[in-house]
């Protein structure tokens, strides 16, 4: 099977307009001897405010090495929204990913499963690609509820999609303990739940979807970890939050 591993910069709420285009030339210089076709689809996603500042940075440097995303949106095109930021407003500012459900938006802005279904649908009606988040905690792994909780997150996130819809998303398995706790899953425990997920998505849609949608791994990802993790056969990558504003990153992104 050949899905090509993405891997995507969170950088949360991080970095200033000019801190932001440096970081991303950085990582355009360190990317510098990939082959592009071989490496794998790399993505940031800066805050809102720097959105403009990193697609130009990566315009003006012309490589066409990495993608831009953002961390969230609303599912609404427009109207009496305050504070909400729209897909269309998303793509117009140059991103073709979005990530969402994060675990953090989960437990911090109320975001419910319900929502994470409505920017889906939008999302994907616009083209762009949603990164669909999620996880469990560690009271939920340690009373062996993991696999039917995380088969319940991603049933409702996918609810009413097409399969040709699900082919496209891409989902990133997080363990919320693993988040920025330098507690990174192991290997087989990333393994185990990545195929998890993919099995639950050949319940509901079928082999051919499951064996073409992406699932990354994300919690503490390290330059040092991410080989072994991005080498098992069900984890196409991963969703890298601190090591992403770090030097690191372009190791993680030259894993092989
Ligand atoms: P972390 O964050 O790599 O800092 O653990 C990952 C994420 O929250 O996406």
């Amino acid at each position: 099977m050949s899905r090509r591993p993405v891997i995507a910069g969170n950088w949360k709420m991080h970095k200033l307009q000019a801190e932001s285009a440096q970081l991303v030339n950085d990582l355009m210089k360190e990317l510098k001897d990939l082959d592009k076709a071989a490496m794998p689809e790399v993505v940031v996603a800066p805050v809102f405010t720097s959105l403009y500042a990193v697609n130009k940075a990566m315009t003006d440097c012309g490589c066409g090495k990495v993608r831009l995303a953002c961390q969230n949106c609303y599912f609404e095109t427009q109207g009496a929204f305050t504070g909400e930021v729209s897909v269309e407003m998303a793509k117009d500012a140059g991103c073709e990913y979005i990530i969402i459900g994060h675990s953090e938006r989960r437990q911090y802005f109320g975001e419910t499963d319900e929502m994470v279904n409505k920017k889906a649908k939008k999302i994907l009606s616009e083209g762009i690609v949603p990164i669909i988040c999620c996880g469990e905690s560690l009271e939920q792994r340690e009373s062996g509820v993991t696999d039917s909780h995380i088969a319940s997150q991603i049933k409702a996130a996918l609810e009413g999609l097409t399969p040709e819809e699900v082919a496209k998303s891409i989902i990133a398995y997080e363990p919320i303990w693993a988040i920025g706790t330098g507690k990174v899953a192991t290997t087989e425990q990333a393994q185990e739940v990545c195929a998890a997920i993919r099995a639950c998505i050949a319940e509901v849609y079928d082999d051919a979807t499951a064996e073409a949608i992406r699932i990354q791994y994300g919690g503490s990802v390290s330059a040092d970890s991410a080989p072994e993790l991005f080498a098992q056969p069900d984890i196409d990558g991963g969703l890298v939050g601190g090591a992403s504003l770090k030097p690191d990153f372009g190791k993680i992104v030259n894993y092989k």
